[in-house]
This record gives C-alpha cells, sequence and structure tokens, in this order.
C-alpha cells in the first residue's frame, strides 16, 4: 500500500499546495546538514497551519524543532492571521540539539518568520518547567513531536502551559499500528500510550485522533482541546 499512499499524498501535495520554494529551500538545508527526513510531510504541515489558523492561535509552543520545518508552517499562520510580533503573535519553539537548532534557525531567516519565533535549546522538559515556573502566558495550540518516550511528560507540562479551548495536538501516535501493542516493551510506545492514558483520565480534555497514510507512512496525530 505504500506506493498507494506516496501517489496519492503527491497527487493532493499538487492540487492543495503546489510548489512552496521557501519550505523546499528549508528541507533541502536540512539534508545538507545531515538532518535525519522525519519532519512533518507538507500536507501534515499544512494540518498544523489550518488548526492554528482556524483556532486563531497567536501564542504557540512546539516540542521537537528539528530544522523548523512544521515550526515555519505554524508561524506563517500565526502571522497571516495578524499574530505578528507587535500583536503578541509568539510561536516558542523547544529542541535538545545544538546542531538542529542551528539548522532551524536559518531556516526561520530564510522564510522571514525569525521575528515571531522563540528558540529555546535544551530538554524540552526543562524549557517548559522554566516557561511554568517564570509564568509564561498560556498558549493556545501546543505541538508534541519530540522523543516519543517524554510525551507523557511533555504533555502533562502542555496541559499547565494551556487555557480552556486551548489544543493540543501529538504526532506519531499510531506508529505503523504498534500502538494498539498492549505489551510492547518499545519505550516510544509505551510514551504513547502512557499518554493516551493520561489524556483519557483528565476530565478537561475532548480528544479524538485521525490515523494518518502518505509519504511519511502510516502514523497518526492525537487532537486535543482544554474544556
Ligand atoms: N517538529 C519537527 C520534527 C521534530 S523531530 C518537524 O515536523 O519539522 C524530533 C525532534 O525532537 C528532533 O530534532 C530531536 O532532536 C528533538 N528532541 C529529541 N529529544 C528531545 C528532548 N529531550 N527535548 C527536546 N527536543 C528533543
Ligand atoms: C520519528 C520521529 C518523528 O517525530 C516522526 O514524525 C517520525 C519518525 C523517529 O524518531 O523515527
Ligand atoms: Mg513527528
Amino acid at each position: 500500500m505504500d506506493a498507494a499512499w506516496a501517489g496519492v499524498d503527491h497527487y493532493l501535495e499538487s492540487m492543495c499546495i503546489g510548489h512552496d520554494e521557501v519550505l523546499e529551500a528549508v528541507l533541502h538545508a536540512c539534508d545538507e546538514a545531515g538532518l535525519p527526513r522525519i519532519a512533518v510531510s507538507p500536507l501534515q504541515g499544512r494540518l498544523l497551519s489550518t488548526l492554528v489558523t482556524m483556532g486563531r492561535a497567536r501564542r504557540v509552543l512546539e516540542v521537537g524543532t528539528l530544522g523548523g520545518y512544521s515550526t515555519i508552517c505554524m508561524a506563517r499562520a500565526v502571522m497571516d492571521g495578524g499574530g505578528g510580533a507587535e500583536n503578541g503573535g509568539k510561536v516558542v519553539t523547544l529542541e535538545l540539539s545544538e546542531l538542529h537548532a542551528r539548522v532551524a534557525r536559518e531556516n526561520f531567516a530564510r522564510a522571514g518568520v525569525q521575528g515571531v519565533i522563540d528558540l529555546l535549546v535544551g530538554p524540552g522538559t526543562e524549557s517548559m518547567d522554566k516557561l511554568i515556573e517564570s509564568g509564561a502566558e498560556p498558549f493556545d495550540f501546543v505541538f508534541i513531536d519530540a522523543d516519543k518516550p517524554s510525551t507523557p511528560a511533555y504533555f502533562e507540562r502542555a496541559r499547565k502551559l494551556t487555557k480552556q479551548d486551548s489544543v493540543i495536538v501529538v504526532d506519531n501516535v499510531v506508529r505503523d499500528g504498534h500502538v494498539v501493542n498492549a505489551t510492547s516493551d518499545d519505550a516510544s510506545i509505551l510514551g504513547i500510550r502512557k499518554f493516551f492514558e493520561m489524556a483519557k483520565g483528565d476530565p478537561a480534555i475532548s480528544m479524538t485522533a485521525v490515523q494518518t497514510v502518505g509519504s511519511k507512512g502510516y502514523d497518526g496525530f492525537a487532537i486535543a482541546v482544554v474544556r
């Protein structure tokens, strides 16, 4: 099936997006720097920007920057929605790797979105704890996409950094279907399953999940709203 998925992804991308020279240059720079090819796909990036636009999100938090592909998708939506830096528009993105952060910074400048982005380098949990301790203004939209074993730790902190009507999106919650393996000892699967248990037990969370196929294979997103 993977060939059909990729072919349909290609068709849908050509119809929904077409060529985006900036994002293509961003991916090229990521390849040149030897970063892993694990950014969201173009259509998935457009899903993120669509959700940011629909929610009129001004303050976005991302855990896991890589080369900044998804960050740029969300930053453009914030800016196109009138959320320039002067209007409180902000995308805070958290990355562990100095190398990834360096590539991302260059890509933000390439895309002209650097004015709305704060890139914090360090372990995501520590950066989130600092945001919580400093009384950061709540975020309207959070995208969790870093190391999968830590997804529950990120979700727990994301809850403290959000408010009513905020949206929390979590990437890679299906993992070729392995998420249903209740006896898996894979730390990523354990992390995703623990995240689902936490969200299920949280009365303030209304959540759905979408299985996705396409150029990135078979995976999925969880999409949660804080009630
Ligand atoms: N959101 C990006 C892809 C992120 S890939 C996009 O779609 O374009 C996952 C990223 O999480 C990698 O860059 C990796 O270095 C980072 N990461 C891994 N462990 C981390 C940690 N403990 N804290 C913060 N980031 C981490
Ligand atoms: C991996 C990480 C991701 O965030 C993703 O979307 C796909 C793959 C990985 O670590 O393999
Ligand atoms: Mg991902």
